[in-house]
């Protein structure tokens, strides 16, 4: 065996273990009963230890040395071990003991999350939170960081960057977002009454499962499930799993979750099988994973020549429910700007107040700005000033989201970023295909698919999300063409006057 065979046989034998490790998480969502939990827990605590120690193994360091200076390797193998070395060099940098607690604490708060929420009461969560925020602030400092703690936060989703970025890209949101949602606000508002029938169960799936099947999901290398809350997980690009939530009183819910799970996991079904366990073989990041789930949802799910074509399934799916409606009302329905209490279902402009709001708060949370006692208030507050909405209660306001039980903090920005990512991408995936909303009308999904497949999905993670970018649309992040969207779209939908003058 080569030096390189060697590491290939070491990699792959962890990415195995991260995937049952998976399995496990896949299961605990879809099919756990109540009282398997605290086992669980456990099982999942004993991988991840499993891990750190080939994760650590001084063996893998010698070896990662050893091939630093292979000459022989190609561009991946290279890029292979480059990518295994910063690994390795950041696993060094937590003792089992950190990370067995770590995952011990992340379980128990997400517990304490679910009963709180349950209860709709903040203070069963916030002693278990504010162990977690704590050694959320060590981690900071074993990890290390130059400006900001949080920089440490947001680089374990968004390698590379800062939090001065974020800052900055956001200031630019805000800017031009909040006076284009107030213009829309005073418009004349759109009815979707329409989309809150009752829709049963039954039927909603079987769309559900065509809409995917629409979009080139490949069913022989995944499958969908329910789950109160839908995801996307993968133990391979050869089983990438969906699950989607059905309420029967809201098919917007379905829809629009379901083609955005079918985005993620096209992504995953797209990435290089050869490269299984290694990390080019992986996703680049978080926005760049979103970028993908938001393209099919937003760019396509939500345009009008994706209804021009779907409508007619949709209303063969729901006898006589939709009779009345024409392409154009279901399209203004599915677009609605509406500010709202919950970040999952907003629409994709308000969306990013929510986003905004999480950054800043734990921003100020891992900098010990503020603690956690202080954050119900905070947020509402935030809430108020942001989308000028009253929270009539925590489980609908601080207790929504599961990330800071899960202990993903700094997460949340990688939403917009990969908001603004899909509309960069989409614009040129459009300038390249040429008529690419033609296409859609007749429901031909794969020029598109085919293009992300080569740009985006086969090369892994050879590019970090900054190079991919520049390479497929010659300019690094750029707001604007988010921007450029939202008024083309919205300006119409709404009748705004500012189309002619944007
Ligand atoms: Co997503």
């Amino acid at each position: 065996m080569t030096d390189y065979e060697k590491l290939k046989h070491k990699l792959v034998k962890m990415a195995d273990l991260q995937h049952i490790l998976a399995v496990l998480g896949w299961d605990r969502e879809v099919n756990m009963p109540p009282k398997g939990g605290a086992f669980r827990a456990q099982q999942a605590a004993t991988l991840s230890g499993m891990i750190h120690n080939l994760a650590t193994a001084p063996e893998l360091g010698e070896l990662l040395e050893k091939l630093k200076d292979d000459t022989t390797l190609d561009a991946v193998q290279a890029k292979n071990v480059a990518l295994a070395s910063e690994d390795y060099l950041k696993s060094q940098k937590y003792s089992e003991a950190f990370v067995v607690e770590l995952s011990q604490t992340i379980s128990q708060t997400n517990e304490a999350w679910a009963k709180a929420r349950t209860a709709s009461d903040f203070s069963l969560y916030a002693p278990s939170l504010k162990k977690l925020v704590e050694l959320k602030r060590q981690e900071c400092e074993l990890l290390g960081y130059e400006e900001h703690p949080y920089d440490a936060m947001i680089d374990q989703y968004e390698p590379g960057t800062k939090t001065a970025e974020v800052t900055e890209l956001f200031d630019g949101v805000r800017e031009q977002l909040v006076a284009f949602v107030e213009e829309i606000n005073q418009a004349q508002q759109v009815d979707n009454a329409f989309l809150t029938q009752h829709f049963p169960r039954e039927d909603q799936w079987n769309f559900s499962l065509e809409l995917l099947k629409q979009m080139h999901y490949d069913f022989e290398a995944g499958r969908q499930d329910i789950s109160l809350h839908p995801f996307s997980t993968s133990f391979s690009p050869l089983d990438v799993r969906v699950t989607t939530r059905i309420n029967e009183n809201n098919l917007a819910e379905m829809i629009w979750s379901c083609i955005h799970e079918g985005g993620h996991a096209l992504y995953e079904q797209g990435l290089p099988v050869e490269q299984y366990g290694m990390p080019v073989g992986s996703y680049v990041s978080l926005g760049v994973h979103e970028s993908q789930s938001r393209l099919w949802e937003n760019n396509v799910g939500r345009s009008l020549a994706y209804w021009q074509h779907n409508l007619e399934k949709a209303k063969s799916h729901f006898p006589g429910q939709l009779d009345g409606i024409d392409v154009e009302e279901f399209y203004r329905a599915a677009n609605k700007v509406e500010p709202s209490l919950i970040r999952t279902s907003a629409d994709e402009l308000t969306y990013h107040f929510h986003v905004m709001i999480r950054f800043e708060i734990e921003k100020a949370l891992i900098a010990g700005e503020i603690e956690v006692e202080e954050l119900p208030a905070l947020w509402n507050e935030k809430y108020k000033a942001y989308l000028g909405i009253d929270v009539p209660n925590d489980a609908v306001g601080i207790l929504q989201d599961v990330h800071w039980s899960h202990g993903s903090i700094g997460y949340f920005p990688t939403y917009s970023i990969g908001s603004f990512y899909a509309a960069q991408y989409y614009h040129h995936a459009k300038a390249e295909i040429g008529d690419l909303d033609g296409l859609i009308v007749k429901g031909e999904m794969k020029p598109l698919l085919d293009w992300l497949r080569k740009h985006i999905h086969q090369p892994g993670k050879f590019h970090t999300a900054k190079e991919l970018c520049e390479k497929v649309t010659g300019e690094p992040l750029n707001f604007n063409y988010f921007m450029e969207y939202a008024r083309e779209k919205y300006s119409n939908i709404y009748a705004l006057a500012s189309e002619t003058s944007a």
